[in-house]
Protein backbone atom coordinates (compact mmCIF):
# COMPACT_ATOMS: atom_id res chain seq x y z
CA UNK A 1 0.00 0.00 0.00
CA UNK A 2 1.55 3.74 -0.86
CA UNK A 3 2.13 5.08 2.10
CA UNK A 4 -0.02 8.08 3.35
CA UNK A 5 1.64 11.48 4.82
CA UNK A 6 0.97 12.26 8.13
CA UNK A 7 -1.21 15.27 7.31
CA UNK A 8 -4.19 13.62 5.52
CA UNK A 9 -4.09 11.05 8.29
CA UNK A 10 -5.47 14.11 10.58
CA UNK A 11 -8.23 15.00 8.60
CA UNK A 12 -11.54 14.09 10.10
CA UNK A 13 -14.39 12.69 9.14
CA UNK A 14 -16.22 15.53 6.74
CA UNK A 15 -19.75 15.89 8.18
CA UNK A 16 -21.58 15.74 5.00
CA UNK A 17 -19.77 12.99 3.48
CA UNK A 18 -22.41 9.73 4.19
CA UNK A 19 -25.64 11.52 3.89
CA UNK A 20 -26.43 11.58 0.32
CA UNK A 21 -25.59 7.87 0.30
CA UNK A 22 -28.06 7.72 3.26
CA UNK A 23 -30.77 9.78 1.87
CA UNK A 24 -30.77 7.98 -1.33
CA UNK A 25 -31.11 4.59 0.75
CA UNK A 26 -33.81 5.81 2.64
CA UNK A 27 -35.90 6.98 -0.21
CA UNK A 28 -35.11 3.71 -2.21
CA UNK A 29 -37.07 2.05 0.70
CA UNK A 30 -40.10 4.43 0.49
CA UNK A 31 -39.10 6.77 3.29
CA UNK A 32 -40.72 10.69 2.85
CA UNK A 33 -37.29 12.70 3.60
CA UNK A 34 -36.95 16.12 4.84
CA UNK A 35 -33.48 17.50 4.01
CA UNK A 36 -32.30 20.32 6.39
CA UNK A 37 -28.58 19.53 6.23
CA UNK A 38 -26.55 21.43 4.29
CA UNK A 39 -26.91 25.08 3.28
CA UNK A 40 -27.91 24.69 0.26
CA UNK A 41 -31.62 25.56 -0.79
CA UNK A 42 -33.99 24.30 -3.49
CA UNK A 43 -34.50 27.73 -4.89
CA UNK A 44 -33.72 29.22 -9.14
CA UNK A 45 -30.54 31.84 -9.97
CA UNK A 46 -31.55 34.77 -10.63
CA UNK A 47 -32.73 34.39 -14.30
CA UNK A 48 -30.56 37.28 -16.10
CA UNK A 49 -27.75 34.85 -14.65
CA UNK A 50 -28.91 31.88 -16.97
CA UNK A 51 -29.45 34.03 -19.71
CA UNK A 52 -25.79 35.42 -18.82
CA UNK A 53 -24.53 31.86 -18.92
CA UNK A 54 -26.12 30.65 -22.13
CA UNK A 55 -24.44 33.63 -23.69
CA UNK A 56 -21.54 33.30 -22.63
CA UNK A 57 -21.13 29.65 -22.99
CA UNK A 58 -21.88 30.02 -26.33
CA UNK A 59 -19.04 32.44 -27.17
CA UNK A 60 -16.28 30.38 -27.91
CA UNK A 61 -13.39 32.75 -26.41
CA UNK A 62 -14.81 32.00 -22.94
CA UNK A 63 -13.75 28.14 -23.12
CA UNK A 64 -10.23 29.24 -23.24
CA UNK A 65 -8.49 29.65 -20.31
CA UNK A 66 -9.53 32.25 -17.57
CA UNK A 67 -5.84 31.89 -15.64
CA UNK A 68 -5.75 33.81 -12.62
CA UNK A 69 -6.64 37.16 -14.82
CA UNK A 70 -10.15 35.71 -15.65
CA UNK A 71 -13.10 37.30 -17.28
CA UNK A 72 -12.22 41.38 -16.28
CA UNK A 73 -15.91 42.36 -16.55
CA UNK A 74 -16.19 40.20 -13.52
CA UNK A 75 -13.51 41.79 -11.29
CA UNK A 76 -15.30 45.20 -12.20
CA UNK A 77 -18.90 44.11 -11.45
CA UNK A 78 -17.22 42.45 -7.54
CA UNK A 79 -15.45 46.55 -7.38
CA UNK A 80 -18.30 48.00 -8.46
CA UNK A 81 -20.10 45.83 -5.67
CA UNK A 82 -17.83 46.34 -2.47
CA UNK A 83 -18.30 50.07 -3.68
CA UNK A 84 -21.94 50.39 -3.41
CA UNK A 85 -22.95 47.82 -0.89
CA UNK A 86 -20.06 48.92 1.66
CA UNK A 87 -18.45 52.08 0.55
CA UNK A 88 -15.22 50.57 -0.27
CA UNK A 89 -12.59 51.53 -3.00
CA UNK A 90 -11.20 47.83 -4.20
CA UNK A 91 -8.82 47.92 -6.74
CA UNK A 92 -10.48 45.48 -9.48
CA UNK A 93 -6.98 43.84 -10.42
CA UNK A 94 -4.45 43.95 -7.89
CA UNK A 95 -7.25 43.64 -4.81
CA UNK A 96 -9.49 40.97 -5.68
CA UNK A 97 -8.78 37.24 -6.38
CA UNK A 98 -11.76 35.41 -8.28
CA UNK A 99 -12.59 32.29 -6.93
CA UNK A 100 -13.51 28.57 -7.70
CA UNK A 101 -15.64 28.61 -5.19
CA UNK A 102 -14.78 30.71 -1.41
CA UNK A 103 -13.68 27.15 -0.44
CA UNK A 104 -11.07 26.82 -2.87
CA UNK A 105 -9.53 30.11 -1.40
CA UNK A 106 -10.14 29.62 1.76
CA UNK A 107 -9.05 26.03 2.25
CA UNK A 108 -5.88 26.80 -0.79
CA UNK A 109 -4.72 29.94 1.24
CA UNK A 110 -3.39 28.57 4.33
CA UNK A 111 -0.44 26.26 2.17
CA UNK A 112 0.94 29.93 1.89
CA UNK A 113 0.75 31.45 5.73
CA UNK A 114 0.93 27.71 7.73
CA UNK A 115 3.98 25.41 7.87
CA UNK A 116 4.96 23.20 11.07
CA UNK A 117 4.57 25.18 14.48
CA UNK A 118 2.40 27.72 13.12
CA UNK A 119 -0.91 27.99 14.56
CA UNK A 120 -4.17 28.98 12.89
CA UNK A 121 -7.51 29.62 15.44
CA UNK A 122 -10.59 27.67 14.34
CA UNK A 123 -13.69 28.29 15.89
CA UNK A 124 -15.64 25.70 16.91
CA UNK A 125 -18.41 24.74 15.47
CA UNK A 126 -16.97 26.36 12.52
CA UNK A 127 -17.43 26.08 8.61
CA UNK A 128 -14.79 23.10 8.02
CA UNK A 129 -12.74 24.17 5.16
CA UNK A 130 -10.56 26.04 8.24
CA UNK A 131 -9.41 23.35 9.87
CA UNK A 132 -9.00 21.25 6.23
CA UNK A 133 -7.15 23.76 4.64
CA UNK A 134 -4.73 24.44 8.20
CA UNK A 135 -4.32 20.58 8.39
CA UNK A 136 -3.55 19.90 4.75
CA UNK A 137 -0.72 22.98 4.93
CA UNK A 138 0.82 20.79 8.18
CA UNK A 139 -0.20 24.14 10.06
CA UNK A 140 -1.02 23.09 14.14
CA UNK A 141 -4.79 24.33 14.86
CA UNK A 142 -6.17 25.89 18.36
CA UNK A 143 -9.74 25.08 18.45
CA UNK A 144 -11.58 27.80 20.02
CA UNK A 145 -14.75 26.71 21.44
CA UNK A 146 -17.54 29.00 20.42
CA UNK A 147 -20.53 28.70 22.94
CA UNK A 148 -23.15 31.26 24.19
CA UNK A 149 -21.02 32.59 26.90
CA UNK A 150 -19.57 34.99 24.60
CA UNK A 151 -21.87 35.29 22.25
CA UNK A 152 -20.26 32.55 19.92
CA UNK A 153 -17.72 35.10 19.26
CA UNK A 154 -13.74 34.55 19.52
CA UNK A 155 -12.41 36.32 22.55
CA UNK A 156 -8.82 36.86 21.83
CA UNK A 157 -8.37 38.23 25.17
CA UNK A 158 -8.82 34.47 26.55
CA UNK A 159 -6.02 32.89 24.00
CA UNK A 160 -2.60 32.78 26.05
CA UNK A 161 -0.34 35.43 24.46
CA UNK A 162 2.50 32.62 23.33
CA UNK A 163 -0.19 30.86 21.63
CA UNK A 164 -0.74 34.38 19.82
CA UNK A 165 2.62 35.30 19.04
CA UNK A 166 2.79 31.77 17.14
CA UNK A 167 -0.56 32.64 15.39
CA UNK A 168 -0.07 32.98 11.91
CA UNK A 169 -4.09 32.78 10.63
CA UNK A 170 -7.33 33.16 12.77
CA UNK A 171 -10.50 32.51 10.84
CA UNK A 172 -13.63 34.01 11.52
CA UNK A 173 -17.48 34.19 9.72
CA UNK A 174 -19.93 36.55 10.79
CA UNK A 175 -22.59 36.20 10.15
CA UNK A 176 -21.94 32.67 11.40
CA UNK A 177 -22.00 28.99 9.96
CA UNK A 178 -23.71 27.37 12.35
CA UNK A 179 -24.51 29.82 14.84
CA UNK A 180 -26.06 32.33 12.94
CA UNK A 181 -24.09 35.06 15.47
CA UNK A 182 -23.51 38.32 14.00
CA UNK A 183 -20.58 40.18 15.31
CA UNK A 184 -20.65 44.05 16.55
CA UNK A 185 -18.49 46.20 15.11
CA UNK A 186 -16.69 47.22 18.23
CA UNK A 187 -15.64 43.19 18.50
CA UNK A 188 -14.40 43.53 14.80
CA UNK A 189 -12.08 46.79 15.69
CA UNK A 190 -10.53 45.07 18.92
CA UNK A 191 -10.10 41.61 16.84
CA UNK A 192 -7.93 43.76 14.43
CA UNK A 193 -5.93 45.87 16.48
CA UNK A 194 -5.23 42.22 18.34
CA UNK A 195 -4.20 40.95 14.54
CA UNK A 196 -2.20 43.77 14.15
CA UNK A 197 -0.45 43.65 17.17
CA UNK A 198 0.56 39.78 16.77
CA UNK A 199 0.84 39.72 12.77
CA UNK A 200 -1.77 37.55 12.13
CA UNK A 201 -3.29 37.32 9.27
CA UNK A 202 -7.30 37.90 9.84
CA UNK A 203 -9.33 35.31 7.72
CA UNK A 204 -12.66 37.38 7.17
CA UNK A 205 -15.07 34.67 5.61
CA UNK A 206 -18.51 36.78 4.88
CA UNK A 207 -20.08 34.34 2.70
CA UNK A 208 -23.71 35.61 3.88
CA UNK A 209 -22.85 39.26 4.14
CA UNK A 210 -26.19 39.58 2.34
CA UNK A 211 -28.28 36.99 3.97
CA UNK A 212 -29.88 39.02 6.82
CA UNK A 213 -33.01 40.07 8.11
CA UNK A 214 -35.19 42.85 10.37
CA UNK A 215 -33.18 45.60 8.62
CA UNK A 216 -29.21 44.05 9.75
CA UNK A 217 -26.77 44.85 8.01
CA UNK A 218 -23.39 42.84 7.85
CA UNK A 219 -20.26 45.06 7.22
CA UNK A 220 -17.18 44.42 5.35
CA UNK A 221 -13.98 43.52 7.60
CA UNK A 222 -12.44 46.57 5.72
CA UNK A 223 -14.97 49.00 6.77
CA UNK A 224 -12.91 48.62 10.00
CA UNK A 225 -9.67 51.23 10.13
CA UNK A 226 -6.74 48.93 9.83
CA UNK A 227 -7.76 45.80 8.62
CA UNK A 228 -6.32 45.79 5.04
CA UNK A 229 -2.78 45.09 6.75
CA UNK A 230 -3.73 42.08 8.16
CA UNK A 231 -7.04 40.81 6.64
CA UNK A 232 -8.44 38.92 3.70
CA UNK A 233 -12.34 38.73 2.97
CA UNK A 234 -13.89 35.95 0.87
CA UNK A 235 -16.93 36.39 -0.61
CA UNK A 236 -19.09 33.96 -2.26
CA UNK A 237 -22.15 34.15 -4.91
CA UNK A 238 -23.49 30.58 -3.55
CA UNK A 239 -25.98 31.40 -0.92
CA UNK A 240 -26.94 35.05 -2.24
CA UNK A 241 -28.13 34.23 -5.78
CA UNK A 242 -28.60 30.07 -5.15
CA UNK A 243 -25.56 29.01 -7.08
CA UNK A 244 -24.06 26.89 -4.80
CA UNK A 245 -23.10 24.22 -7.46
CA UNK A 246 -21.66 27.05 -10.14
CA UNK A 247 -18.55 27.45 -7.69
CA UNK A 248 -17.99 31.09 -8.03
CA UNK A 249 -16.59 33.65 -5.35
CA UNK A 250 -13.72 35.91 -4.86
CA UNK A 251 -11.55 37.19 -1.81
CA UNK A 252 -10.56 41.09 -1.42
CA UNK A 253 -7.35 42.38 -0.20
CA UNK A 254 -4.11 44.47 0.21
CA UNK A 255 -1.97 43.92 -3.27
CA UNK A 256 0.33 41.86 -1.23
CA UNK A 257 -1.89 39.27 0.48
CA UNK A 258 -4.06 39.18 -2.82
CA UNK A 259 -0.85 38.24 -4.75
CA UNK A 260 0.18 35.69 -2.42
CA UNK A 261 -3.55 33.50 -2.74
CA UNK A 262 -2.72 34.47 -6.84
CA UNK A 263 0.45 32.84 -6.53
CA UNK A 264 -1.10 29.68 -4.46
CA UNK A 265 -3.65 29.38 -7.41
CA UNK A 266 -1.61 29.90 -10.17
CA UNK A 267 -0.24 26.28 -9.26
CA UNK A 268 -3.25 25.03 -8.28
CA UNK A 269 -6.21 25.80 -11.21
CA UNK A 270 -5.83 27.71 -14.00
CA UNK A 271 -9.17 29.88 -12.92
CA UNK A 272 -12.72 29.38 -12.72
CA UNK A 273 -14.88 28.73 -16.28
CA UNK A 274 -15.39 32.04 -18.03
CA UNK A 275 -19.14 32.20 -18.75
CA UNK A 276 -19.35 31.20 -15.10
CA UNK A 277 -17.38 34.43 -14.62
CA UNK A 278 -19.99 35.87 -16.85
CA UNK A 279 -22.89 34.63 -15.39
CA UNK A 280 -21.40 36.59 -12.41
CA UNK A 281 -21.46 39.74 -13.51
CA UNK A 282 -24.91 39.56 -14.54
CA UNK A 283 -25.69 38.53 -10.58
CA UNK A 284 -23.88 41.29 -9.38
CA UNK A 285 -26.06 43.60 -11.27
CA UNK A 286 -29.37 41.98 -9.94
CA UNK A 287 -28.55 42.74 -6.62
CA UNK A 288 -30.96 45.59 -6.03
CA UNK A 289 -33.85 44.22 -8.13
CA UNK A 290 -33.69 40.53 -7.36
CA UNK A 291 -31.99 39.93 -4.02
CA UNK A 292 -34.59 41.46 -1.45
CA UNK A 293 -37.31 39.14 -2.99
CA UNK A 294 -35.06 36.09 -2.37
CA UNK A 295 -34.57 37.09 1.13
CA UNK A 296 -38.36 37.88 2.18
CA UNK A 297 -38.30 33.90 1.04
CA UNK A 298 -35.81 32.99 3.09
CA UNK A 299 -37.12 35.46 6.06
CA UNK A 300 -40.78 33.38 5.51
CA UNK A 301 -38.41 30.24 6.30
CA UNK A 302 -37.27 31.43 9.07
CA UNK A 303 -40.03 32.42 10.89
CA UNK A 304 -41.68 28.83 10.10
CA UNK A 305 -38.77 27.29 11.28
CA UNK A 306 -38.51 29.45 14.94
CA UNK A 307 -42.27 28.92 15.58
CA UNK A 308 -42.37 25.60 14.38
CA UNK A 309 -39.29 24.29 16.43
CA UNK A 310 -40.08 26.45 19.32
CA UNK A 311 -43.61 24.39 19.45
CA UNK A 312 -41.99 21.07 19.39
CA UNK A 313 -40.57 21.44 22.78
CA UNK A 314 -36.51 23.20 21.48
CA UNK A 315 -35.19 26.38 22.22
CA UNK A 316 -33.29 28.71 19.61
CA UNK A 317 -32.84 32.61 19.42
CA UNK A 318 -34.91 34.31 16.35
CA UNK A 319 -31.24 34.50 14.08
CA UNK A 320 -30.44 38.22 12.17
CA UNK A 321 -28.78 36.63 9.81
CA UNK A 322 -27.45 33.48 7.32
CA UNK A 323 -29.83 30.70 6.25
CA UNK A 324 -29.01 28.56 9.81
CA UNK A 325 -31.09 27.85 13.12
CA UNK A 326 -29.12 26.77 16.00
CA UNK A 327 -30.50 25.12 18.07
CA UNK A 328 -30.00 23.79 21.58
CA UNK A 329 -30.16 20.14 22.87
CA UNK A 330 -31.19 19.30 26.28
CA UNK A 331 -28.35 18.43 28.57
CA UNK A 332 -27.60 14.63 28.21
CA UNK A 333 -28.78 14.13 24.67
CA UNK A 334 -25.70 13.73 22.13
CA UNK A 335 -26.24 15.69 19.16
CA UNK A 336 -24.47 13.30 16.83
CA UNK A 337 -26.93 10.26 18.58
CA UNK A 338 -30.27 12.70 18.23
CA UNK A 339 -29.05 13.72 14.45
CA UNK A 340 -28.73 9.66 13.29
CA UNK A 341 -32.05 9.42 15.09
CA UNK A 342 -33.91 11.55 13.55
CA UNK A 343 -32.64 10.56 9.82
CA UNK A 344 -33.51 6.76 10.97
CA UNK A 345 -36.63 6.85 12.76
CA UNK A 346 -38.00 9.96 10.82
CA UNK A 347 -36.46 10.51 7.88
CA UNK A 348 -34.76 14.46 8.65
CA UNK A 349 -31.69 15.36 7.47
CA UNK A 350 -29.98 17.85 10.50
CA UNK A 351 -26.68 18.64 11.35
CA UNK A 352 -25.04 17.12 14.69
CA UNK A 353 -23.60 20.13 16.44
CA UNK A 354 -20.87 17.89 17.14
CA UNK A 355 -19.40 17.25 13.28
CA UNK A 356 -18.85 20.85 13.36
CA UNK A 357 -16.07 20.80 16.11
CA UNK A 358 -16.61 19.66 20.26
CA UNK A 359 -17.69 23.40 20.88
CA UNK A 360 -20.71 22.49 18.68
CA UNK A 361 -21.99 19.79 21.10
CA UNK A 362 -25.19 20.38 22.91
CA UNK A 363 -26.42 21.89 19.48
CA UNK A 364 -28.07 21.19 15.99
CA UNK A 365 -28.16 23.10 13.04
CA UNK A 366 -31.14 22.69 10.13
CA UNK A 367 -31.17 25.00 6.95
CA UNK A 368 -33.77 26.61 5.26
CA UNK A 369 -33.76 24.80 2.15
CA UNK A 370 -36.99 23.39 1.52
CA UNK A 371 -40.46 24.93 1.89
CA UNK A 372 -42.02 26.37 5.40
CA UNK A 373 -44.43 23.54 5.11
CA UNK A 374 -41.65 21.10 5.11
CA UNK A 375 -39.70 22.90 7.92
CA UNK A 376 -42.82 22.78 9.98
CA UNK A 377 -43.30 18.90 9.21
CA UNK A 378 -39.78 18.36 10.21
CA UNK A 379 -39.93 20.28 13.42
CA UNK A 380 -42.79 18.06 14.45
CA UNK A 381 -40.57 14.95 13.72
CA UNK A 382 -37.95 16.01 15.14
CA UNK A 383 -39.98 16.97 18.31
CA UNK A 384 -41.14 12.88 18.37
CA UNK A 385 -37.81 11.78 18.31
CA UNK A 386 -36.38 14.50 21.62
CA UNK A 387 -39.61 13.69 23.60
CA UNK A 388 -38.37 9.51 23.20
CA UNK A 389 -34.51 10.92 24.25
CA UNK A 390 -35.53 12.93 27.08
CA UNK A 391 -38.04 9.70 28.26
CA UNK A 392 -34.27 7.94 28.27
CA UNK A 393 -32.14 10.60 29.79
CA UNK A 394 -34.73 11.24 32.94
C1 LIG B 1 -19.12 29.97 6.28
C2 LIG B 1 -19.00 29.50 4.88
N1 LIG B 1 -17.99 29.91 4.14
C3 LIG B 1 -17.82 29.50 2.88
C4 LIG B 1 -18.71 28.62 2.31
C5 LIG B 1 -18.43 28.11 0.93
O1 LIG B 1 -19.09 28.70 -0.05
P1 LIG B 1 -18.72 28.43 -1.57
O2 LIG B 1 -19.89 27.73 -2.13
O3 LIG B 1 -18.47 29.79 -2.13
O4 LIG B 1 -17.47 27.61 -1.61
C6 LIG B 1 -19.78 28.15 3.04
C7 LIG B 1 -20.71 27.16 2.48
O5 LIG B 1 -21.49 26.54 3.13
C8 LIG B 1 -19.94 28.61 4.36
O6 LIG B 1 -20.94 28.18 5.13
Amino acid sequence: MPHLAGRFQTLPEYPLAQIPQKKRDLIARGVDVIDLGAGDADLAPPPKVLEALTEAANTPAMSRYGFGLGHVPFREAISAFMAKRFGLRIDPIKEIVPLIGSKEGISHLALAYLEPGGIAIIPEPGYNAYQGGALLASGEPYRYALRPRTDFLVDLDEIPEDTLRRTRILYLNYPNNPTAAIAPREYLERVVARCREFDILLVYDNAYSEMAFDGYVPPSIFEIEGAKDVAIEFHSLSKTYNMTGWRCGWAVASPEISSVLTKVKSFTDTGQFMAVQAAGVAALESHAEWVPGNLATFKARRDAAVDAFRAAGFACEVPQATMYLWIALPDGVPSALFADRLLDEEGVVVMAGSGFGAGGEGFFRISFIVSPERIAEAARRAGRVLASMEVGVA
